[in-house]
């Protein structure tokens, strides 16, 4: 089973670590881009609670592709460098020539692989996942993390067959992914002393590309879960309220509201 993982949007205050998507989405862009598709535009890529890249950044990241742009007035496609608005390109024309590349198994697009993959934590812990407000919604980020860190050689009775590589947390232990990740691949951002300010490991690198899936696939889990605070605050007042209104309505009849004016209580005395 994947490991749990802390992140810094789990839980009811969670919020995107933007440092982190950053290095993510460098990872993408380095190393799973060469297989991978996400459909998102480059402009989500500045948006708040995201990567928030300034537009400077971003226009000229998009300029760096080619997109197929066309037909012109001649009727003929043509090339142009990318813009902001434009979807980050794959590298592949089709799911079908993905698949040849990749001995046969197209790569799947990333955009909500994070939302897509899960698993059942069994007992006690479904028990706790089921409530609404403890929700545990990080099994797909610990999945993907888990799976970028588990390749292994295969034990000795196991057969991995042609094409296929084995993976510890895939079903099925063979997976058509080739370890994507190693140690030093991709360049960090350096601190004042020149050295890396997280460690360039396979494993730093998976966190961060697996917290940068999750915001592609929720951009606006910020939002929600702010939102979702105040809808808990706004419910705890009102419960409040009611429940004041609710003794001041029946006072009259007696009960509870013992001390208020004009509220003798019925009963054998009255
Ligand atoms: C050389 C091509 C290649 C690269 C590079 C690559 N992948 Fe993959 N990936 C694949 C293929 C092919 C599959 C389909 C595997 C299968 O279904 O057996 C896959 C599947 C996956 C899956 C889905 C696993 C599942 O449960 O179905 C995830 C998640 C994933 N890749 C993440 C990544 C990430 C993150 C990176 C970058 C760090 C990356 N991949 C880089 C080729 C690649």
């Amino acid at each position: 089973m994947p490991s749990r993982e802390t992140w810094s949007f789990a839980g009811v205050f969670g919020t995107f670590d933007t440092a982190q998507l950053q290095r993510g989405f460098k990872v993408y862009r380095e190393v799973c881009s060469a297989c991978h598709q996400m459909r998102i535009p480059f402009r989500t890529l500045t948006q708040n609670g995201g990567p928030q890249f300034s537009n400077a950044q971003v226009t000229a990241l998009a300029a760096e592709y080619k997109i197929q742009d066309g037909p012109n007035d001649s009727g003929d496609m043509f090339e142009r460098p990318g813009r902001a608005a434009d979807y980050i390109p794959w590298t592949f024309a089709n799911e079908n020539q993905a698949a040849a590349a990749n001995g046969g198994k197209a790569p799947p697009q990333l955009t909500i692989m994070a939302k897509a993959r899960g698993y059942e934590r069994g007992f006690p812990w479904f028990i706790v996942d089921v409530i609404p407000f403890l929700q545990y919604q990080e099994h797909g980020v610990d999945y993907i993390h888990s799976l970028l860190n588990g390749y292994e050689t295969a034990p000795s009775d196991f057969k991995v067959p042609q094409g296929g590589y084995y993976n510890k947390y895939f079903p099925g232990h063979v997976i058509a992914m080739p370890k994507p990740l190693s140690d030093g691949q991709v360049d960090y951002p350096k601190g004042a002393d020149g050295k890396p300010v997280v460690p360039e490991t396979v494993d730093q690198y998976s966190r961060d590309i697996a917290a940068f899936l999750m915001w592609s696939a929720e951009p606006a889990l910020d939002q929600r879960k702010r939102m979702g605070f105040m809808v808990m605050i706004f419910l705890g007042v009102f419960a409040y309220l009611m429940y004041y209104v609710k003794k001041k309505v029946w006072a009259p009849l007696g009960g509870e509201a013992e001390g208020l004016p004009g509220t003798a209580p019925l009963g054998p005395t009255g």
